[in-house]
């Protein structure tokens, strides 16, 4: 796992095009987002108060988009945190490996659209807070020799 850090996760806008017909966004594979889509999931009815995440990855890059709603995006790497308000479907929310990330304040009817560089795999997920913050610190000597 690279040693990531909360700045390395960021708002990016996605193509909006106008017309009195509405609107198309448009997500473009290693152009709009720094990856290849592999994968398109979306969370949806999600009960009011409810939060979603509660974990890292040791791989996957995502990209986090509110097609429909609001909902905010809380990133942190073990050392800080910042969060994204995600409320436009022509914005989205970059989120690196090695971070923890909780998705809460979801608005009612509120869908968000997540895409995702590789297949579900549950050995890529990191479900414990410490646990993550073991591996990234196992990292630190290397990145200090470096
Ligand atoms: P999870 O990623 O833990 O949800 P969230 O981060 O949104 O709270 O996924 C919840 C469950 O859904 C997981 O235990 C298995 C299933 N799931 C899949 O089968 N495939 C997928 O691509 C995803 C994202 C989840």
């Amino acid at each position: 796992m690279k040693k990531t850090s909360i700045y390395d996760c960021s708002m990016l806008e996605i193509d909006k095009h106008h017309n009195e017909k509405g609107n198309i966004s448009v997500i473009e594979n290693d152009r709009t987002i720094p990856f290849s889509i592999e994968r398109v999931y979306y969370l949806y009815d999600v009960p009011g108060g409810e939060s979603r995440g509660g974990h890292a990855h040791k791989k996957l890059q995502q990209f986090v988009v509110a097609v429909s709603g609001s909902f905010d995006v809380t990133v942190d790497d073990g050392e800080s945190r910042r969060t994204f308000t995600v409320n436009r479907p022509y914005r989205g929310v970059l989120v690196v490996p090695g971070i923890w990330r909780e998705l809460d304040n979801f608005s009612s009817g509120s869908v968000c659209l997540v895409l995702a560089s590789t297949e579900y795999l549950e050995d890529d997920y990191i479900r414990d807070y410490n646990s993550l913050k073991n591996i990234r610190n196992d990292f630190l000597p290397i990145y200090r020799a470096g």
